[in-house]
């Protein structure tokens, strides 16, 4: 018990200074509650507004990829260069130190492999384990225009209303058919279904021409997914011109993980999207990283 004697009167009230009400960084999400604010900024970097997830999550349907066969060897050293891990908790928790402080996103769908129909997935993580996990975001694979397009879209729908519930933000991840075209329409259309719908926050692929027509269209954040590796320098481009054209960060695995040199890349990737370097620049950088080792 405080000894009631001796508190002083409060007498700092600031009358002449109003109190700040801050708006929130992040686009389309200032009348989200706190712990999904929270959240949100443990994900993107609340100083420049942008986030580098580095997303490990492919063993969840096509098992070993090049570059995850052993992630403790191959991805820890890359962990303290990304703002964000995007995996299955089955990795979280079998090579994950829980001593880490980098913000998780965690993969709630799956069910299939590449050995059937992709789309056909269902959620596969209990929202209670989602909580038990601290996670910062819950990841759910969207199949617009895909054979199980209605399962696809309610799965992410019902991860939306839990996380409501527990102040956990969901991630839609547009996934594109191999037969379908991948330009502007069809991400304008996919990444606005996801938003309508509620998802806090949307994975799109880069394209070529009118990709700011997706950026501006969508009322929540864009980040940009990496997709199949390519060269250091086109890969640094597109990232590059994600961002100069409204993305709010990348999502990158195989373009991280796959490079000759993936500790240098992942941090050639931060500069574009945390300080603006040019492509030409953070390919420089890149080689100066990857020459000292
Ligand atoms: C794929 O469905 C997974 O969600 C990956 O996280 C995603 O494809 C991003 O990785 P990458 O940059 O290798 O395409």
């Amino acid at each position: 018990m405080p000894d009631i004697d001796e508190i002083k009167e409060a007498k700092q009230f600031y009358t002449d200074i109003p109190q700040k009400t801050e708006g929130f960084f992040l686009k389309g999400t200032n009348s989200l509650d706190w712990g999904m604010k929270n959240r949100l900024s443990r994900i993107f970097n609340p100083e420049t507004g942008k986030t580098v997830m580095l997303a490990i999550d492919h063993g969840y349907f096509q098992g070993p990829t090049t570059g995850l066969e052993r992630i403790d060897i191959n991805i820890l050293p890359l962990v303290p260069y990304a703002d964000t891990l995007m995996l299955t908790r089955g990795i979280l928790r079998s090579i994950i130190p829980a001593s880490t402080t980098k913000s998780i996103v965690l993969r709630v769908s799956g069910g299939t492999s590449i050995l059937k129909e992709l789309s056909n997935e269902d959620i596969a993580v209990d929202i209670e384990d989602s909580i038990r996990l601290n996670v910062c975001a819950m990841a759910v694979q969207v199949f617009i225009g895909g054979e199980y397009e209605k399962q696809s879209i309610i799965n992410m729908t019902k991860m939306v209303d839990f996380g409501t519930r527990y102040g956990i933000p969901t991630l839609a991840v547009t996934a594109v058919g191999k037969e379908m075209a991948r330009d502007a329409r069809y991400f304008r259309l996919a990444t606005r279904i996801c938003a309508e719908l509620g998802a806090h926050y949307i994975k799109s692929y880069y394209v070529e021409k009118g990709f700011e027509t997706v950026t501006s269209s969508c009322p929540v954040p864009i980040v940009m997914a990496g997709g199949k590796k390519i060269p250091e320098l086109d890969a640094l481009t597109m990232a590059y011109r994600a961002i100069q054209e409204g993305a709010a960060g990348v999502d990158m695995g195989r373009n991280i993980f796959q490079s000759e040199a993936p500790l240098a890349m992942v941090q050639a990737v931060r500069a574009v999207v945390h300080h603006n370097e040019t492509p030409k620049k953070a390919l420089d950088l890149y080689k100066t990283i990857k020459n000292k080792k």
